[in-house]
């Protein structure tokens, strides 16, 4: 199963000049929590400009260069091949962005785990195609910056 994490502002917003426009500790720590010893998914420019290596997760980048192959990390160089040959397995892959890993992903994506940002940032990297009426609210937990929900894909009639 494919499902993605993101935060994002009310216009949608999700980066500027390759990271995260806000910092948000709750956020993090959610983040953190919600993906800790599971697969992950990212692209190569989330990956490199992450501040911290992320311990405790099996991490999967995304790259059409077929020399990247930074340690501890598993490569794939087709994202879409990659969806196809996990879209029915019972282990959750979670796409963790950027723009255009997240675009490409979210027609396959069943689940989605979000923050929606509460102020609006300057930002330059938004996930536009994201539409929260494809999707079922099932928790929704207020924080005081922003408000987290879980989402599920609503059924194609
Ligand atoms: N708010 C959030 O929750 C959140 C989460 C993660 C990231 N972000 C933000 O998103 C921004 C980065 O997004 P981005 O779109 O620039 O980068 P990205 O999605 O992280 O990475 C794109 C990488 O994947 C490669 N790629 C793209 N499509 C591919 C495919 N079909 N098969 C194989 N490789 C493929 C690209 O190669 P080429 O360069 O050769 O095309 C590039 O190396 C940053 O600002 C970051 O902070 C926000």
């Amino acid at each position: 199963m494919i499902s993605f994490s993101v935060a994002m502002d009310p216009n949608k917003g999700i980066g500027i000049r390759g990271s995260l426009p806000w910092h948000l500790k709750d956020e993090l720590k959610l983040f953190k929590s919600n993906t800790l010893y599971k697969n992950i998914v990212m692209g190569q420019t989330t990956y490199d400009t992450l501040p911290n290596k992320l311990a405790d997760r099996y991490i999967t980048v995304i790259s059409l260069d077929p020399e990247y192959n930074p340690a501890d990390v598993k490569v794939e160089n087709d994202l879409i091949a990659f969806l196809e040959e996990h879209k029915d397995d019972e282990t959750e892959y979670i796409i963790c962005g950027g723009a255009s890993i997240y675009r490409q992903s979210y027609p396959y994506c069943r689940k989605a785990y979000v923050s929606f940002i509460k102020d609006v940032y300057e930002v330059d990297t938004r996930f536009e195609s994201f539409d929260l009426s494809d999707w079922n609210i099932t928790r929704e937990v207020e924080y005081p910056d922003f408000i987290y929900r879980e989402l599920e894909r609503k059924e194609e009639n």
